[in-house]
């Protein structure tokens, strides 16, 4: 597919997290201390939007149930059960705007 825009970089400041659609698909792009990391905004294990939920660190809790994911590798962190890791994407900043690589 190659290299898709998801925002610009003046719109996810250090701390924020976005959703962006890429293709039908729903990719939450994080700013952890001005690098951007990007992974699937659906969270494993109900469904929740993960750029809904809270950023801390490169944590993300999601706001439904509270998994907890890195927002740089998308593995679980913690949750009483076992749920699949997030899918990590690669990102490119080019001229202010922020591209996943799919
Ligand atoms: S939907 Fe995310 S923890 Fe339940």
């Amino acid at each position: 597919m190659g290299k898709i825009i998801v925002g610009k970089t003046e719109d996810i400041p250090p701390g924020k997290m976005i959703k962006s659609s890429v293709d039908g698909r729903d990719i939450l792009v994080a700013n952890i201390n001005g690098e951007y990391y990007a992974t699937d905004d659906t969270c494993t294990h109900s469904g929740s939007s993960l750029s809904e939920g809270k950023l801390n660190d490169s944590t993300i809790t999601c706001g439904w149930h509270a998994a907890e994911f890195n927002c740089k590798t998308g593995k679980l962190v913690k949750f009483p059960a076992k749920i699949r890791d997030l899918t990590s994407y690669s990102i490119v900043v080019e001229s202010g705007n922020v591209f996943v690589e799919m």
